[in-house]
């Protein structure tokens, strides 16, 4: 295995790449499923049968031959084996692309890469889980994973805001935590729908809702659209969640997510390597981060 030492930042990012990193494994698309008009969910397999072995939070460089790479995170909890899931957005040239694969077709997958969220930090602590969007899908490596090993968490309380009802990802799932006395999940929606008897309301409209019983020992994580952050932020901090629990994904321009290329950066920070998951009290000072 090669080592090239990259250029070193103020915050030592990851220091070294080796040649594997450059190069996308084979995969097989298992399953597909049509979420909302813009969402696809997709299972996939490693064509050599061995396992991607990721944290929660962490992400995946999907290319498409001939097209292009996209970041897109890992939406399945590490205790998955044998198969990973992605949820994807139609947003542009790769994704459009991956929007028309079906069942057996192969895409080409480098990572996982990034930090991700550090489990044991959260082990035996509050969880406060705040979600916008398409943020769902990497907070639901995570949120699945303790929803498995439910005892090592104390309180685990879910927000989940999307545009409208037709945007909701992961219906059953959430029809699942809905209904799970362990979990305090709670759910809005922008503008209402045909049916539609729940909370109306941007996300922060959740919050008093939520009753945290021990605020210095429950831990916020974070992912939902750039507009979302500061107001989410201000919410969890105005539950006496201190700043330095606050972990939150961030997404930026991203190419070969390795810290090679400089096009996701923020001051000193790449974030495809020190992130995308940030705790809050280290970037909070960066006006770009949010
Ligand atoms: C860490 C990380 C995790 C992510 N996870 C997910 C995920 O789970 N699911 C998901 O759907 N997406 C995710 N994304 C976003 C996803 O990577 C992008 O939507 C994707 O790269 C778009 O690629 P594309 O080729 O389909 O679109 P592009 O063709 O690159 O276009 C995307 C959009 O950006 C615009 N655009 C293109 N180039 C530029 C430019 N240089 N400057 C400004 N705008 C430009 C286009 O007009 C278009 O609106 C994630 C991104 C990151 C960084
Ligand atoms: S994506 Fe290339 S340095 Fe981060």
């Amino acid at each position: 295995m090669t080592k090239t030492a990259t250029k070193t930042t103020e915050h030592a990012h990851a220091n070294f790449v080796n040649a594997e990193m450059f190069v996308p494994k084979m995969a097989k698309i298992n399953r597909v499923e049509t979420f909302t008009e813009k969402e696809t969910f997709f299972e996939l397999s490693f064509q050599d049968g061995t396992d991607l072995n990721h944290k929660p939070g962490q992400f995946v460089e999907v290319s498409i031959f001939g097209v292009g790479e996209a970041p897109i995170s890992i939406s399945s909890p590490p205790t998955k084996k044998g198969a990973f899931d992605l949820c994807v957005r139609n947003a542009g040239m790769v994704t459009n692309k991956m929007h028309q694969l079906k069942v057996g077709d192969m895409v080409g997958i480098r990572g996982p890469f990034g930090t991700g969220f550090d489990i044991k930090k959260f082990e035996g602590k509050n969880i406060l889980f705040v979600a916008g969007g398409l943020g769902y899908a990497p907070l639901r490596s995570f949120m699945n994973y303790v929803v498995e090993n439910r005892k090592d968490f104390k309180e685990v309380h879910i927000l989940y805001g999307t545009r409208d009802p037709n945007f909701i990802l992961y219906r059953s799932e959430i029809a699942a935590l809905e209904k799970n006395k362990d979990i305090n999940f709670h759910i809005t929606v922008d503008r209402t729908g045909e049916g539609w008897t729940k909370n109306v309301g941007v996300i922060t409209t959740l919050f008093p809702k939520v009753k945290i019983s021990d605020p210095a020992n429950t831990l916020a994580a974070v992912c939902g659209p750039p507009v979302m952050y500061k107001f989410a932020i201000m919410e969890i901090l105005g539950k006496k969640i201190p700043a330095e629990n606050i972990y939150m994904s961030l997404e930026r321009r991203m190419k070969c997510g390795v810290g090679k290329c400089g096009h996701c950066q923020i001051n000193s920070i790449y974030v495809c390597c020190e992130g995308p998951v940030f705790n809050f009290a280290r970037v909070c000072d960066y006006k770009e981060a949010i």
